[in-house]
Parts: structure tokens; C-alpha cells; sequence
């Protein structure tokens, strides 16, 4: 593990300009730089870089951040990636926290592994090329599916020959160890070889590193596996590999969407007709792992079914997971006995392109259509489906996507969309309970809770009022912005008192009255650093490793004006200042905004109760007691109106 020293000397020392100034072409624009944005296509260039607050942001497609976060987007890497990729920039010594003898024996093991498999694909390789056996069975088989012999190199295609134990005895001769051959299933328990007189497909991770291969039969001797597998070991853990990736990722990335089919062969001819975002899941349905490695690249992925109507009722059930992580899901399903490969080498690119444009569908309208076609006029059957099709689109997460699906999926099941909408809207709350109480013990975040408001309705004072009026969005908004942009200026000297802390003192009392939950959490989350002794300053909110914070924070630091234009909403400019100058005063109006808005908002409940009690409930301490609550708010209220009042003068 990096050490948090190295990652606070990495995050000091890179500047934005610097990192960003690697990749894209920046030139000057009044205190900051702008250029072409690197993450979506424009023509004029609204990528913003400041070098005063060391972060860029796009007012195109709206992705900003610090450093390592450019790298990470930009780069695709992870945060411990990211970090290394600047410390080697910047010449930064990286210190990690001892590694165990264990840890350390375990990277060597895992080192030979790698090895040994490196050292198997050269010998199938060698074998398809240059042994007899070889050219005139398994490169001769190849060929005549249509492979060149570019694409059978770049996908390090083999043969196994058929031969007792030809590849364990180099291998030994070689020095590899036994033990390690056996791991990675190249050689059986009795020594001998695992593969024999098969082709070879070799499997790389994401790096390109070979950590399994599959063996393809070419015999038609049913009782033989049409192909056999590496087992899983410590450097192949099947649910997290996906492939094809390592050669797809560019292309992914580049298309924005990654094309998801069944079979190897299927990859390779593909990606030889030149479409090369693709990928095979080897056999098994989709795992988490891989969706969320796809995921790094793109948020959209098509899947190719190959055309068996049979198998794709099975697959539709494991494509749920999908919708949980809030993916784009297509589906298309080739015509009845091709699979993508054969569609390809029989039709043509152009025609495979053609045929997808034409056939994709949205995943749940497709499961709605095909699950609807065998129902006929079946109420319980047509039962069973709806409450199948309401669980998946319960799984989306975007509440504005769950819309359009009820909308449109209520016609096709001929259900009211309110009644639709119902359904739907029990299961997410079932689900987000379940989660809830799987979470409890640490549940810090509360995914679908917490930034669902069709889930939590706001308490609304009256349908009537202005938007504006009616939740207090823009104080709390002004008042987190002012602690991101100023939060660690220190406002009285003599007491070291800095603007968060003040802000923090503040709000205290009202922050359970937040409406609105982001600022509620910068709020909580600000006032824990400071109990920890620590003052977050702009680098802790732009590196912020919640996302939601994070863009808060880069918006809210984007623009000086912003808040200032906030204000004028409702308010305005308390003085001829830039907010730059005027951070104290602004806070402290800002302050006493939210909280006379806080104040005004209880006050009027209050009098509806006072106003709407019976003669009975008058004689209850209960109204007594809220009576008195209602005097010292309104004296509250006009006290901080006052204070208002000369503030803004
Ligand atoms: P297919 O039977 O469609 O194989 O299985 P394929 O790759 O298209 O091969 P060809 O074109 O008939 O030569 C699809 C995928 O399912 C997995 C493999 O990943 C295969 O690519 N599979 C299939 C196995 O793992 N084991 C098997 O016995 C069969
Ligand atoms: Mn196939």
C-alpha cells in the first residue's frame, strides 16, 4: 500500500497544468487555460484548467477534478495507479507500508505463474506454426475459418499436440517447477500433459498478461468437451476476466460501447472484420466483476445472442445485475443457427453492422416483448411476467430512467402506467430496505435512499408556492459553496476560528432540517475532518472520493461568481466585492439566510397547528408547550431579520 504521506506529497506537487498540459494542448485564457475537451467531441474548446485552484473542468460534457483524477479518467487507471503515474512524473520517491514475508512470497509465486504461462503459449504457438502435426490439423483448421494469420498471432492462437506429456517434460527440463504447472492446469496429477490435440486459445487479463487457455476439440466424438479450461488459480479468477478485453479496450472506450457475444471465435472473427469492441464472457453468464470492468471503459454494452431462442429466455435472467449498475443494456438476437461469427463470415461487415443497427432493442422492452409472446391470454402467466419485468426495472437505479420504462413497458403490458409505477416503486423500497438492514453495521451510504427524492418525498409546505419557496435547496447550496471555496480561511486570528468551523457551529441546530441530502453530507462529512483536527481545504474536496461531493466541489470552485449569482435568485450582492474579499460577510449572510429560512418554515407548521386546534386540543399541554416554542421562534426569527437587516445594508 502507497503511504498516505506519499499520496499528500503526490497531490501537493502535481500541478493541473502540468499533467493536463501532457495530453492536451492548453493555452492561456485571462487566469486560467482552456483546450479541447479530451472526454467528449467539441469543437470549441470549453475544458477549463485553473492553475490557482489546481483543477479542470468542462463546461461541455461537465467532468472536472484535480490531477489524479484527470490521470484516472484520462488514463483509465485506479487510484493507487494513478498515484504512481504522477510520483514517476514529478520524480516523487514512493514509500509503501511494509510488505510481509507472505505478501512478498506470494508476488513471487504469482511472478512464476505468470512465467510458466508465458511459457506454454510460446510452445503452442510454436506448435501451430512449425510442427507438422500442428500446421496440418490446427492451423490448417484455423484457416479454414477464415482466421489470417495476423489476427491468429495477435491472439496468440496454439496447438496442443497429441502427445502423452511432450510440453510437461520441456517444461521440466526448462526448470519450471511441477508444483506451478499443476496450479495453472498444464499438466495433470499423473504428469501429464493437460492439453492434447486440441487448438488453443490463449486468455489474457486486462494488462495482456496470459493467465488461462482454452482447448478446443476438433474432433466429432461427442463424449469429448468441446473445450476444456485452465482452472481457476491465484492469477485466473474466471468471473473477472472477460475475453478479448485486453484487445478491445481502446476500441470501447473510442465507440463509447462494448459489444458482448458468447464464444471465442466469435471475438476473433469479429474483430477481424474490423469491429473491435468486443468481448466473450467464456460460457458463463455476466458477472458483477466484469460488468464492472466493462464499466472503466463505457457504460454501454450490446449483447449479441447467438440465434437460439431457447438459450436467450436463460440468459435474460442474469442481465439484472446489469441494470443494478446502471448500465445501457441492447440486446440483439441473431437469426436462428448463426452465431456471430458465422453471421460475419457469411454476410460481411457492412451487412453484421447493418443487422445490428437494424435488430438492437432496449434490453427490457425485449425481455417485456419475448416473455409477452408466450403468455397468450394466460392472466396468471401474464402475472408472472409483469412482476418479472417490475423487479428489473425496480434494479435501475435513475429515477428519470424507471420512468421512461414504466411509461413505455405499461403500454406494452397494457397496465396503467400509475399502476405500473406502483409495483414498481414497492419493490425499490423492499430492495432498499433489504439493503439498508444487509448494510447496517457500517452502512455509511445508502445508494438508492439517499439519492432517490421520488423515494423521499420532501416535506412539501404547499403545492402552491413557488419552487423557490418551498424547499431551502439554494441557502444550503450557498452555504456548502462557501465552505468549499473559503471553508479554511480563518476568520478571527486571535482564536484561530476558521470559516468551516464557524459554518459548522452554525448549522448545527438546523441540519436536520436540511432538504436536501448532498449538502446535508458535505456538511457531516466536513464537520467529522475538523473533529479530527484537520480543515478541509479545496484539495480534500476536489480529491473527495464521493463522487457527488467531488463534482460539488469543482463546480462550486469553478466559478467565483457562482454563489453570487445564486443569490440574486432571491437576494443580492451584499456588497461591491468579489466574493473573493468578502468571504466573512458573505458567510455570515449566508448563514443567517438558511437559518431564518429554517426558522420561517417551523414557524408557519406551527401556526397551522395553533390556528387548526379544537377546543379540546387547546386544553393539551401539548399546545401549550408548541405555543411557547412559536413565541421564542418568532423573537428568534426577528432578531436573525434584524441582524439580516444590517447586514444587507
Ligand atoms: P460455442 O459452442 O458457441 O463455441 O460456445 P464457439 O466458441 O462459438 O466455437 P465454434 O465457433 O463452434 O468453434 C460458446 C462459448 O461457450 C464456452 C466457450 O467460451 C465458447 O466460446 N464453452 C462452450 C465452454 O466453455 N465449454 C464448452 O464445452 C462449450
Ligand atoms: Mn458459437
Amino acid at each position: 500500500m502507497i503511504t498516505q504521506k506519499t499520496i499528500q506529497e503526490v497531490m501537493n506537487t502535481a500541478k493541473v497544468e502540468e499533467v493536463i498540459g501532457d495530453f492536451i494542448n492548453l493555452r492561456r485564457r485571462g487566469v486560467n487555460l482552456i483546450g479541447n475537451c479530451p472526454f467528449h467531441d467539441e469543437k470549441t474548446p470549453s475544458f477549463t484548467v485553473s492553475p490557482s485552484k489546481n483543477i479542470y473542468k468542462c463546461f461541455g460534457c461537465g467532468k472536472g477534478g484535480d490531477s489524479v483524477r484527470f490521470i484516472m479518467d484520462h488514463e483509465h487507471l485506479s487510484f493507487p495507479e494513478s498515484i504512481k503515474f504522477l510520483a514517476v512524473k514529478y520524480r516523487i520517491e514512493i514509500e509503501e507500508t511494509e510488505n510481509t514475508a507472505k505478501e512478498i512470497e506470494n508476488k513471487l509465486i504469482t511472478d512464476s505463474l505468470y512465467i510458466a504461462n508465458d511459457f506454454a503459449r510460446d510452445y503452442f504457438c510454436d506448435v501451430l506454426f512449425n510442427r507438422q502435426e500442428g500446421k496440418s490439423i490446427g492451423l490448417s483448421y484455423f484457416k479454414e475459418r477464415g482466421f489470417r494469420e495476423a489476427t491468429i498471432k495477435k491472439f496468440q492462437l496454439g496447438y496442443a499436440l497429441d502427445e502423452r506429456d511432450e510440453f510437461t517434460k520441456k517444461a521440466i527440463d526448462k526448470k519450471f517447477n511441477i508444483e506451478h504447472l499443476r496450479t495453472l492446469g498444464l499438466t495433470s496429477k499423473s504428469d501429464l500433459d493437460f492439453f492434447r490435440s486440441r487448438v488453443m486459445f490463449t486468455i489474457h487479463n486486462i494488462s495482456g498478461k496470459v493467465v488461462a487457455f482454452a482447448g478446443r476439440t476438433l474432433s466429432s466424438d461427442k463424449k469429448q468437451p468441446k473445450y476444456i479450461n485452465s482452472p481457476e488459480s491465484e492469477i485466473y479468477n474466471k468471473r473477472a476476466v472477460l475475453y478479448g478485453l485486453y484487445f478491445a479496450k481502446d476500441a470501447i472506450r473510442k465507440n463509447d460501447e462494448c459489444i458482448l457475444v458468447e464464444g471465442y471465435t466469435d471475438v476473433i472473427t469479429l474483430h477481424q472484420g474490423g469491429i473491435e469492441n468486443v468481448v466473450a464472457s467464456s460460457g458463463t453468464s455476466l458477472t458483477k466483476e466484469q460488468i464492472r470492468l466493462i464499466k472503466r471503459y463505457t457504460p454501454n454494452i450490446k449483447i449479441i445472442y447467438d440465434g437460439d431462442p431457447a438459450g436467450v429466455k436463460a440468459a435474460l435472467r442474469g442481465l439484472d445485475l446489469i441494470l443494478e449498475s446502471d448500465m445501457n443494456v441492447k440486446l440483439v438476437l441473431l437469426p436462428e443457427n448463426q452465431d456471430p461469427d458465422s453471421f460475419l463470415a457469411g454476410n460481411g461487415t457492412e451487412a453484421f453492422n447493418a443487422f445490428l443497427k437494424d435488430n438492437e432493442e432496449d434490453f427490457i422492452f425485449f425481455k417485456t416483448r419475448v416473455l409477452l409472446s408466450d403468455t397468450g391470454n394466460d392472466p396468471i402467466k401474464k402475472t408472472i411476467v409483469i412482476r418479472d419485468i417490475v423487479s428489473s426495472i425496480a434494479k435501475i437505479p435513475d429515477t428519470f430512467k424507471r420512468t421512461l420504462y414504466i411509461r413505455q413497458c405499461g403500454e406494452m403490458l397494457d397496465l396503467s402506467e400509475s399502476v405500473l409505477l406502483n409495483e414498481v416503486n414497492k419493490v425499490v423500497r423492499s430492495d432498499a430496505k433489504a439493503k439498508k438492514e444487509s448494510n447496517s453495521p457500517h452502512s455509511q451510504e445508502l445508494p438508492v435512499d439517499s439519492e432517490d427524492q421520488w423515494l423521499n418525498p420532501k416535506p412539501v409546505l404547499s403545492q402552491s408556492e413557488p419552487e423557490i419557496l418551498r424547499n431551502d435547496a439554494w441557502q444550503e447550496k450557498a452555504v456548502c459553496a462557501i465552505l468549499v471555496n473559503y471553508g479554511h480561511q480563518v476568520i478571527d486570528e486571535t482564536k484561530k476560528q476558521t470559516i468551516s468551523q464557524y459554518i459548522l457551529e452554525s448549522v448545527q441546530d438546523i441540519l436536520s432540517y436540511f432538504d436536501i441530502e448532498l449538502y446535508r453530507k458535505i456538511i457531516e462529512q466536513v464537520g467529522k475532518k475538523i473533529d479530527s483536527g484537520f480543515t478541509p481545504d479545496h484539495a480534500w474536496f476536489t480529491g473527495h472520493e464521493d463522487e457527488e461531493i467531488r463534482n460539488f466541489a469543482i463546480n462550486a470552485m469553478s466559478s467565483p461568481y457562482t454563489y453570487a449569482s445564486w443569490e440574486k435568485k432571491e437576494m443580492f450582492l451584499q456588497t461591491q466585492k468579489m466574493p473573493d474579499e468578502n468571504y466573512v460577510r458573505d458567510a455570515e449572510s449566508a448563514l443567517l439566510r438558511l437559518q431564518l429560512r429554517k426558522s420561517k418554515r417551523v414557524i408557519k407548521e406551527l401556526e397551522s397547528y395553533l390556528k387548526d386546534a379544537t377546543p379540546d386540543v387547546v386544553e393539551t399541554e401539548d399546545y401549550g408547550i408548541n405555543f411557547k416554542v412559536y413565541q421564542v421562534l418568532i423573537s428568534q426569527r426577528n432578531e436573525i431579520a434584524e441582524k439580516l437587516g444590517t447586514v444587507t445594508l
